[in-house]
C-alpha cells in the first residue's frame, strides 16, 4: 500500500512520466500482493463478524497447543523408547508392571544388558522344566533364556563364561537371570563347573514321581527315534534285563534314581541354595509351587491363582495372559505314555522305594510316591 501511495506520489512529482510504466518490476509485484492483504482484511472485517474472528482465534490457540502437546510427548516417547524399550518390549508385563516407576527411574536404573544366571533349572528331564520356565518367565522379577545352553555339560564350557553370558537374555539390574538345561542334573562335571561360576547360586530342581517320569522319558526317546524313521524297543524289554531284574544300566532309570546325582551337587551347594520343586503339583496346581518359589528367590509374591486356567482339551494348565501367543506349552508335552504291564510296574515301583527314600534324606522332605 505504501509502496503504491509512494509509487503514485512519485509519478506525480515526475511532470514528464505520468503513469506507472517506470516503476521497476518488484513494486509491481508488492502492489498485487498488498490488494490482496487489501481484500483479506476486507473480508475479515466485513464479511466475518467480530465474534466469529474471535472464536477463530480461540481455535486456532487451542490447535496450537495441541500440537506443541504432541509433538513434545512423541519426543519424550522417542527418548524414553530407543534408550530403554527394548528390555520391555522383550518383557511387555513389566511395562504393564512398572509404567508408572518408569518415569520416575533414572536411566542407568533402566539400563539393561546381558547377566549370567543366578538362578538355573538343573533338571530333572521330563519332570515338567518347561512348564516350570515358562510359568517363572510370567514373573517380572525374572528374565528367562528359551533356550536350554547345555554349556556346563557339553565342549560349549571350552568357550569360557562370556560366551555363555552373551547367551542370556538381556535383563535390569534388579531382575534375576534364570537358564533351565535338564541335563545338568545328571552331568558329573556340571556341580563343580556351576560352583566356579558363582558358588552362592541358586537352583531349582524339579522333580517327578521317578516310575511316571521314567515311562515319560522312554516316551520321548521313543518319539524321536520314530522322527528318524527308526524302531524303539518296548517298554519293558528296555527297562528289564535278561534275568528280568530292573535294568540299571537304561538311562532314563539311572535318571530317575534322583540320589545317585544329587550327592555330587550336594558336594558344592548347600541344601538351602536347592529348591526341589513338586513336578506332579505342579501339574495339577502351579499357582502353590510358584509361591514357593518366590518366597526361595526372595522376589515378591505376583503370581495368583488367576494367572493360570486348566485347559480340558489338553489337560494341562495353560498361562491366562492375553498378550501371550503361545499361552498352552507344546504338544511334544504330554504326549500319551504307552499302557505297560502291571507287573513291570510293580517291580519298579519296589525298585525305585528303597532308592526315593535315600534322596528324600538327602532333600529333608518327602514326596507322596508308591
Ligand atoms: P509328559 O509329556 O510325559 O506328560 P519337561 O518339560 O521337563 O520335558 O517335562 C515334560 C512334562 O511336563 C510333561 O510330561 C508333562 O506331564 C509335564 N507338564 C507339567 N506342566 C505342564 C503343562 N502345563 N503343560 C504341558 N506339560 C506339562
Amino acid at each position: 500500500m505504501c509502496i503504491l501511495k509512494s509509487g503514485k506520489m512519485t509519478g506525480n512529482l515526475d511532470s514528464h512520466n505520468t503513469s506507472t510504466n517506470w516503476l521497476p518490476d518488484t513494486s509491481i509485484k508488492y502492489a498485487s500482493m498488498s490488494k490482496v492483504t487489501d481484500w483479506w482484511q476486507g473480508y475479515l472485517k466485513y464479511q466475518v463478524p467480530k465474534s466469529v474472528r474471535r472464536k477463530m482465534l480461540i481455535f486456532l490457540f487451542i490447535v496450537a497447543i495441541c500440537c506443541i502437546t504432541l509433538i513434545y510427548s512423541c519426543f519424550n516417547c522417542y527418548v524414553i523408547c530407543s534408550g530403554t524399550c527394548n528390555v520391555l518390549s522383550i518383557k511387555p508385563d513389566l511395562m504393564t508392571q512398572n509404567a508408572q516407576n518408569i518415569t520416575r527411574l533414572s536411566s542407568s536404573h533402566l539400563k539393561t544388558s546381558q547377566r549370567l544366571p543366578s538362578c538355573i533349572i538343573i533338571g530333572v528331564r521330563k519332570a515338567g522344566t518347561r512348564a516350570l520356565l515358562q510359568y517363572l518367565d510370567l514373573h517380572p522379577s525374572i528374565v528367562a533364556s528359551a533356550k536350554e545352553q547345555h554349556f556346563f555339560n557339553t565342549d560349549r564350557y571350552k568357550l569360557g563364561l562370556e560366551y555363555y553370558r552373551k547367551e542370556m537374555p538381556p535383563s535390569l539390574e534388579d531382575q534375576i537371570t534364570l537358564e533351565k538345561t535338564p541335563a545338568y542334573f545328571s552331568d558329573l562335571m556340571t556341580p563343580e563347573r556351576i560352583y566356579r561360576m558363582n558358588s552362592s547360586i541358586k537352583l531349582l530342581i524339579i522333580v517327578r514321581e521317578p516310575v511316571t517320569r521314567l515311562i515319560s522319558d522312554y516316551t520321548q526317546l521313543k518319539f524321536v527315534k520314530g522322527q528318524r524313521n527308526k524302531e524303539i524297543e518296548e517298554f519293558e524289554d528296555l527297562v528289564l534285563d535278561e534275568n528280568g531284574e530292573v535294568n540299571t544300566g537304561y538311562r532314563p532309570v539311572q535318571r530317575s534314581m534322583y540320589y545317585h546325582y544329587f550327592v555330587n551337587w550336594l558336594e558344592f551347594f548347600r541344601l538351602d541354595q536347592i529348591h526341589i520343586t513338586n513336578g506332579d503339583a505342579l501339574i495339577t496346581n502351579p499357582y502353590p509351587e510358584l509361591y514357593n518359589i518366590e518366597t526361595f528367590l526372595g522376589i515378591p509374591h505376583k503370581f495368583s491363582q488367576q494367572m493360570f486356567y486348566f485347559n480340558a482339551s489338553k489337560g494341562f494348565f495353560c498361562m491366562s495372559k492375553e498378550s501371550l501367543e503361545t499361552p498352552c506349552l507344546s504338544d511334544t508335552k504330554g504326549r500319551p505314555h504307552p499302557k505297560v504291564d502291571p507287573e513291570v510296574l510293580e517291580k519298579l515301583y519296589d525298585f525305585f522305594r528303597p532308592r526315593n527314600k535315600l534322596f528324600f534324606i538327602q532333600a529333608k522332605q518327602t514326596f507322596d510316591w508308591p
